[in-house]
């Protein structure tokens, strides 16, 4: 059955164990407190919790510095808690993806240690070496202005090693046989423990092979094929979601021409072109990158966000849309980071409620997957105090208790926002659960539509002529059904006239609104917007469940 491609229309919602919920005090988030939460996840209706990494880790780089696969960092508590949280979880109906951090591992890890010790060393050929400094070294920072090199000289190795990353995340050699073996297993052992599938880190630079003499990476795309290939015969139902921030032409080989490379993809793409849109009112940027996005194979599907953990990259616009978002939503040098991105949280940056609301009505609407960011279902902001991408890791925000409600220690692993109009005693869940009108009831309102629109995951969509530059509308069938999302970026309200005569849809009823539209006798519609104004409709009638058998 089609139907079982669950990924296909489900709601994901990530978040970092560190920050989420401290139950045992330390200042530090865990399984316990996250299994508490559960309930609230649930009402909330997400379908999907991606766990940011939580194995041991010196935690120079938020988790994604692994120095063992197998386990649970003890500030998160024992592998007995995860197994309790899994179970938890699935109980709820609630699937769980993992981080795999597979393209480097962090110094500390014992297959490093032994690497360095001697050429003649069990993992020496498990990281990338050489002799004499290579002369690209300084190119392909992922950091700028805080990395400095990508090859760095370690005395006890007497060689150079290659990192992608910072310099405590050394790169594993990919074309080594039994660094493969072991990511199998690292897949097979979570696995075993219930995950439903991973987010695929830094996917590019995993699928990167060295090349003979460094001077010349190779992409080995059949390694993303062997590892899916893996994961379908252990669990039929398991994915993967790729992080890559790729160009258009190269999606086809991460997700497999025929849909057997990743099974999701994050798309960055769009997600920066979106911002350009938010930021200029210019729907045809966003729509031409949706447009450059669309061809993929019938089981693969994207992953639509508006922010992450990391900063928000626009390295794909050009310099003046580029300077157009900064200006817009992070005009101070503090808000910017790695000379391509801003530092800020979605409420924060946007700043005013209809456009919020624009901004997620849309990315919840776009052909692919949702993925909600922890803590922007109730608007948090972020805190600039704090060094490089951790202004956005701050600690959820549960009510107006000290400390959020998040901990009962008074040190925590990042502080909380306590000043302004996003500190916690005006930002936090408790009270806007009390209150009908809140961001929190809001968003929770539009994953239910949201699920209620299996056209969107499953649909063929197509771009409706607006005859307005500032409205965007997405018309996607499936199976006979019909929704229609249109969206206004302009502060203005705007009326536009969709035809819609070839489809012969000449009765919308809207899906948020107790309203309808009947075409004229041309089969033209007559839609309103407000000042950045969404409306979701179906044709016909409210109900999709009319033309579903097979
Ligand atoms: C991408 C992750 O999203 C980021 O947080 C991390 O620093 C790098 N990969 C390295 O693992």
């Amino acid at each position: 059955m089609i139907e079982d491609l669950w990924y296909k229309n489900a709601v994901i919602y990530s978040l970092d164990l560190e920050t989420f919920m401290d139950a045992n005090g330390d200042g530090v988030g865990d399984f316990a407190g996250l299994s508490r939460r559960l309930d609230y996840l649930q009402a909330l209706g997400v379908d999907v919790i991606w766990l940011a990494p939580f194995q041991p880790t010196p935690n120079r780089d938020n988790g994604y510095d692994i120095e063992d696969y197998y386990g649970v960092d003890r500030r998160h508590g024992s592998s007995g808690d995860f197994v309790e949280f899994m179970y938890q979880a699935n109980k709820r109906g609630i699937k769980v993806l993992i981080d795999l951090v597979v393209n480097h591992t962090s110094s500390k890890h014992p297959w490093f240690e032994d690497a360095r010790r001697s050429e003649k060393s069990e993992h020496r050929d498990w990281y990338i070496w050489s002799k004499e400094k290579p002369e690209n070294s300084e190119d392909g920072v992922v950091f700028p202005g805080v990395q400095e090199t990508t090859w760095t000289y370690d005395k006890q190795a007497k060689a150079y090693y290659f990192h992608r990353f910072f310099e405590f995340q050394p790169d594993l050699n990919i074309d080594n046989p039994e660094v493969r073996a072991e990511i199998r297993r690292i897949l097979g052992y979570w696995l075993q423990l219930g995950v439903a599938g991973f987010r695929v880190d830094a996917l590019p630079f995993v699928l990167e092979s060295a090349g003979p003499d460094h001077t010349k990476p190779v992409m080995r795309f059949e390694y993303i094929r062997e590892f899916r290939r893996f994961l379908q015969w252990r669990q039929g139902d398991a994915i993967l979601l790729g992080e890559a921030n790729v160009l258009p032409e190269e999606i086809d080989q991460y997700f497999g021409k025929e849909g057997d490379g990743s099974h999701l993809l994050f798309n960055f793409y769009v997600n920066q072109h979106l911002f350009y849109t938010l930021a200029s009112a210019d729907v045809q940027p966003l729509i031409d990158a949706l447009e450059a996005t669309r061809n993929i194979a019938p089981v693969s599907q994207w992953a639509h966000f508006l922010r992450n953990h990391d900063e928000l990259d626009l390295g794909r616009l050009t310099d003046e849309q580029r300077q157009a978002v900064f200006a817009r939503f992070g005009p101070e040098p503090s808000m910017q980071i790695y000379e391509r991105g801003i530092r800020r949280r979605v409420a924060s940056m946007i700043g005013n409620r209809p456009q919020i609301e624009l901004a997620y009505s849309l990315m919840f609407s776009m052909p692919g997957t949702p993925v909600l960011r922890y803590g922007d279902e109730i608007g948090m902001g972020e805190n600039l105090d704090l060094k490089e991408r951790d202004a956005v890791r701050t600690p959820m925000q549960w009510c107006a208790d000290p400390q959020s409600g998040f901990s009962m220690a008074e040190k925590l692993v990042h502080p909380v926002i306590d000043e302004g109009p996003f500190g916690y005693k005006h930002v936090n869940v408790e009270a806007q659960r009390r209150d009908p009108d809140s961001f929190l009831n809001w968003i929770t309102a539009l994953i239910r539509l949201r699920k209620e629109c299996p056209e969107i995951g499953w649909g063929q969509w197509r771009i409706l002529p607006t005859g307005n530059p500032k409205v965007l509308a997405i018309h996607y069938s499936w199976r006979g059904n019909t929704v229609l999302v249109i969206h206004n970026f302009d502060p203005h309200p705007q009326e536009i006239h969709l035809s819609l005569k070839p489809e012969n849809e000449t009765r919308l009823v809207d899906l948020l609104a107790n309203e309808q539209s009947e075409a004229d006798e041309k089969g033209v519609h007559q839609i309103r917007l407000s000042s950045y104004g969404y409306r979701w409709f179906r044709a016909g009638s409210l109900s999709y469940l009319l033309n579903l058998a097979e």
